[in-house]
């Protein structure tokens, strides 16, 4: 199949896909984006996370034809290589990457949960971040740097900012 989409605002076509293949791997294997990580494939690790219309999900869970016609959201959508993200920002300065396979999942996660908290009027306490990012493994961190991360973005996002692609 064709499959026509919006990457990060971006209008993309690609060819020859099999519509039963993942869409972690066409972002991957078939659109040269490789930030979303492969960890487990089976949707319990939430290494790989986008945006599908706004709303995180495991792109390993989604098939490529359920993204057709659909608005995609990958960390690569998320702040530059000049500048980061206020949410890639404070999980590098709360020192919560190691490894960083699980972190552009985190990445995605998070921005979801500060932007839809602050939009609701208050940043995430501590056990709506432990619930919103339960889906998230890492293996490194121990995940209080995670939720150190968290709400220093809360805190710099409540000032006006802009959110990553959706
Ligand atoms: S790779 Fe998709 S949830 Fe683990
Ligand atoms: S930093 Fe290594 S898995 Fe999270």
């Amino acid at each position: 199949m064709r499959l026509t989409c919006t990457v990060n605002g971006s209008a993309q076509q690609v060819d020859d896909v099999w519509e039963g293949e993942s869409l972690l791997y066409v972002l991957r294997e078939r659109m040269g984006l490789p930030g979303s990580k492969n960890a487990c494939e089976q949707g319990e690790c939430g290494s790989c996370t986008v945006y599908l219309d706004g709303v995180p999900v495991c792109s390993c869970l989604v098939a490529a034809g359920q993204a057709e016609g659909r608005a995609i959201g990958t960390v690569e959508g998320m702040g530059s290589e000049e500048t980061l993200h206020p949410v890639q920002q404070a999980f590098l300065d709360a020192g919560a990457v190691q490894c960083g396979f699980c972190t552009p999942g985190l990445l995605v996660a998070t921005d979801d949960l500060v932007t839809r908290s602050l939009a609701a009027g208050a940043p995430p306490a501590d056990a709506e971040i432990r619930e919103a990012l339960a889906g998230n493994l890492c293996r490194c961190t121990g995940y209080e740097k995670i939720l150190d991360a968290v709400k220093l973005a809360a805190q710099r996002m409540a000032a006006p900012t802009t959110g990553a692609p959706r």
